[in-house]
């Protein structure tokens, strides 16, 4: 079956956060990460039978979500685990605050790369916890691998990850996740492992691997949490799993959970299920879809010298150190130029932007035209 990425759906009078944005201004929205396709036929469909039962009260899938699960992690990652370890959610977002929390007194803290996707910083002030930030070379095509890991006092006991990374875009390799896994080890660390980017790594070659895949003993400290609200563009659905392989860990958290948010959507599931379930194949397509506007856009950077990017190799998500402009302000300069990016200020660095390249080609490459006006024109 083929699948239309090519398609202008009109989002501008719909209830969507990025389009609304710049409802009235000549402005390309390219900036809060969901992207503009149309979900796969397999979900419309389900969603569409559910609502036709007009009712929707307090649902029990019976199992379906862990389940369904179990089975998508083993054939996307080829990692074993259990449905009992599965955690239903109703989204990522507050689990960071909630494990800060839940795992750790007030006087103690977490750890978490800078630059990083805003709520993983934010949390740790909700939470009123310390948070170490650790930068994380986005820009130098440096290897993870050198960068320093600081010593940790005993005050830090919870690692946060996001595998892929957000706003990178780019994926961590089975040894650098192997080097945060000696660390933890040696600091005893619990490692919350954000993978909500893990379905979109966009070479074929390369595969992705959970943090709490590595051994044993890193599933044991592991949280890791998932949902196809990324890669299936379901994220107004309110639907995602922890999993948390350790017993007394997980009903810990499993506890804090109940008491604190609400049960994830049923449509939510529902859109959940037909996706892990019946929706490969699309999924398969988007992500050759948005390899072809990543090398777009990595073609087009090429001749802006003023702006640089490590070439981003999962999610739809690019970031980039847009320095050389010589801005006060990048994001506003873009947007005076027409081009609706995210500011890179929450994420720790203003000077940056990020580009989100999930949308139809015929829009990358009208916004790709403007940047390249606005940036040889300065
Ligand atoms: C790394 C990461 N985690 C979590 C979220 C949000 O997840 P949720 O909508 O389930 O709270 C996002 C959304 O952009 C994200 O990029």
């Amino acid at each position: 079956m083929s699948f239309n990425f090519d398609e202008r759906v009109e989002r501008n009078h719909t209830d969507s956060e990025k389009w609304l944005k710049y409802r009235d201004q000549d402005i390309i929205p390219l900036w809060v990460a969901d992207t503009d396709f149309r979900v796969a036929p397999a979900i419309q469909h389900a969603l569409l039978a559910r609502v036709e039962q007009g009712i929707f009260g307090y649902a029990d899938d019976q199992g379906a979500l862990p389940n369904t699960t179990v089975q998508w992690v083993e054939k996307q990652y080829h990692w074993a685990i259990n449905p009992d370890w599965v955690i239903p959610l109703s989204g990522i977002k507050p689990l960071f605050s909630l494990l800060q929390e839940c795992l750790l007194s007030r006087d103690q803290g977490s750890v978490c790369h800078t630059p990083i996707y805003p709520p993983f910083t934010q949390s740790a002030t909700h939470a009123h916890r310390s948070q170490r930030l650790i930068p994380y070379p986005l820009f130098d095509d440096a290897d993870f691998l050198s960068i320093p890991l600081p010593a940790l006092t005993t005050r830090e006991r919870l690692l946060f990850i996001c595998n892929p990374h957000n706003p990178g875009g780019r994926s961590y390799s089975r040894e650098a996740l192997q080097r945060l896994a000696d660390y933890a080890e040696h600091y005893d660390l619990w490692v919350c492992s954000d993978e909500i980017h893990a379905d979109l790594l966009l070479d074929p070659e390369h595969a992705h691997t959970p943090f709490a895949s590595l051994s044993p003993s890193c599933a044991q400290r592991s949280i890791t949490l998932l949902s196809a609200a990324k890669a299936f563009n379901l994220a107004g659905l309110g639907c995602a799993v922890a999993i948390i392989p350790n017993n007394a860990l997980r009903e810990r958290v499993r506890h804090a959970v109940a008491q604190r948010m609400a049960a994830p959507n049923s449509l939510g599931i529902v859109a959940t299920l037909a996706a892990w379930q019946q929706s490969e194949d699309w999924l398969i397509a988007q992500r050759h879809y948005l390899r072809t506007n990543r090398n777009h856009l990595v073609e087009s950077l090429q001749h802006l010298p003023a702006l640089r990017m490590t070439v981003p190799d999962a999610g739809f998500l690019a970031w980039i150190d847009a320095s050389g402009l010589q801005q006060v302000d990048p994001h506003r300069w873009l947007e005076l130029h027409g081009l609706g990016l995210t500011s890179g200020a929450a994420f720790g660095d203003p000077q940056a932007v990020r580009l989100n390249f999930g949308c139809c080609r015929a829009l990358l490459d009208q916004a790709l035209t403007r940047l390249t006006h606005a940036v040889t024109q300065a």
